[in-house]
């Protein structure tokens, strides 16, 4: 599986406004996301997701924004700066050791993890962060672009989610890429 890390040039294409006719956010996550809620957004790039998810979580909710590099951050901050949306915001720089969202554990209603996880040299460690950040309930929609990921890969994606103890949940209409929702059950 290719690990290699998105540029920044690819952060600003993916930012185009035309990427909203095969990948509405609205409609991607809209159908999971509430008024008030705390969002993870790991891996959020120049944040074509951020600012959608942003505003609808509303004023009293909060959006966590994760990345690994400083220049998707910066991009992210100044259009989130641009829309009035940075105070809903929670911009955080990733480390090699992990996503660093110890703090927040059992405090996320729902995490997107969208287009990034092929990018993850650990996955297992990855869905074990999100986990354990996740409120018991909480839910995980990895979306995976089918160019870069092949079935069996999203396959063994899915399965490694499932061994933390993830379930995946059925989902009714399927946008975009390979698409996942898998569910931390309930204590
Ligand atoms: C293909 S981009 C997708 C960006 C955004 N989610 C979107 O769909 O527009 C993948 C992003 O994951 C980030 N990323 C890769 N490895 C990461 C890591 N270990 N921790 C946090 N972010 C990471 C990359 O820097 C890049 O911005």
């Amino acid at each position: 599986m290719d690990r290699l890390v998105c540029p920044p040039w690819v952060g600003y294409l993916l930012l185009n406004p035309l990427r909203k006719l095969l990948e509405n956010p609205d409609k991607i996550l809209g159908r999971f996301v509430r008024e008030g809620m705390t969002v993870l957004e790991p891996g959020c790039g120049m944040g074509y997701f951020t600012l959608p998810l942003a505003r609808m979580v509303g004023p009293k909710g909060r959006v966590v924004a994760v990345e690994i590099q400083g220049k998707m951050l910066s991009v992210l901050e100044r259009r989130a700066r641009k829309a009035g949306l940075l105070v809903r915001i929670e911009l955080r720089h990733a480390g090699a050791e992990g996503l660093g969202v110890e703090d927040l554990s059992g405090q996320v209603d729902f995490a997107a993890a969208l287009h990034m996880v092929h990018e993850m040299p650990h996955q297992s460690a990855f869905f074990g962060e999100v986990w354990k950040a996740l409120k018991p309930g909480g839910r995980l929609l990895v979306v995976e672009p089918r160019g870069h990921v092949s079935q069996h890969q999203f396959e063994q994606t899915v399965a490694a989610a499932e061994k933390i103890g993830f379930k995946p949940e059925a989902m009714s209409s399927k946008v975009g890429g390979r698409e996942s929702l898998l569910t931390k059950p309930p204590a």
